[in-house]
């Protein structure tokens, strides 16, 4: 079984897909995180973002993902970045070069074979993203779009960095928030959408629980 979960940074997506498939005994793969590795990529390389930047570093950069325990890990190059790419300038890189034909294509393919691969071998698998249920798996077998306030969003977000030890204040994240959102929904190359047929949740005065139990819900009326 594919599930898909799609939504606006800060939705809930990633605690939401990460508990659902491991109480459905599924596994999660966070396809932004992959967006995430190659921003670190181009940070890594002080380059800014461009298309012309991404023709000249794309072939030399590796993304892949491994299961240890059932639990995701992005490597990047050999190297696990999983805990490294969890910071505000690269979820920004991110944004920017995700919008680019090239990276969006490299990354592809990939989602789809370790989508594919890991439902087999679990049963299924929950992934999170902005086009997994429009573009990665638009026939996946159920479908979320996670929606949430944006200063709610904000205010998530800002905990998540503080307690990484970022130094940030809450008018810069939900401006980063807002401009995120924009710049994702707004592009030309897989924006961030609705599917048909998703279901929308919003999760702006919902505990982590209850998410949890929709998604989980959804999953069982098809099976
Ligand atoms: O979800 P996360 O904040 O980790 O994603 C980082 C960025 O990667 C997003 O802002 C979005 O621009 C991009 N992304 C995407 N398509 C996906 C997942 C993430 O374009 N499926």
């Amino acid at each position: 079984m594919i599930v898909t979960i799609d939504g606006p940074a800060g939705s809930g997506k990633s605690t939401t897909a990460r508990a659902a498939a491991d109480r459905l005994g599924f596994v999660y793969l966070d396809t932004g995180a992959m967006y995430r590795a190659i921003a670190l990529a181009f940070i890594r390389r002080d380059a800014e973002g461009t298309p012309d930047e991404a023709r000249a570093i794309l072939p030399d950069v590796r993304v892949d993902i491994r299961y240890r325990d059932n639990d995701m890990r992005v490597v990047l190059d050999g190297e696990d970045v999983s805990g490294t790419i969890r910071t505000a300038e690269v979820g920004n890189m991110a944004s920017q070069i995700s919008a680019l034909q090239s990276v969006r294509e490299k990354l592809l393919d990939t989602q789809r074979r370790v989508g594919r691969e890991q439902a087999e071998k679990h049963g299924g698998v929950v992934l999170d993203g902005r086009d997994t249920g429009t573009v990665v798996f638009p026939d996946a077998d159920v479908k979320i779009f996670m929606v949430a306030d944006a200063r709610e969003r904000a205010r998530r977000r800002l905990e998540e960095y503080q307690k990484q030890g970022e130094d940030v204040t809450f008018e810069s994240v939900l401006r980063e928030i807002e401009e995120r959102d924009e710049a994702d929904r707004t592009r030309e190359i897989a924006p961030l959408k609705r599917a048909d047929d998703a279901v929308e949740l919003d999760t702006t005065s919902r505990s982590i629980d209850e998410q949890v139990g929709f998604v989980v819900n959804c999953v069982k009326a098809e099976l």
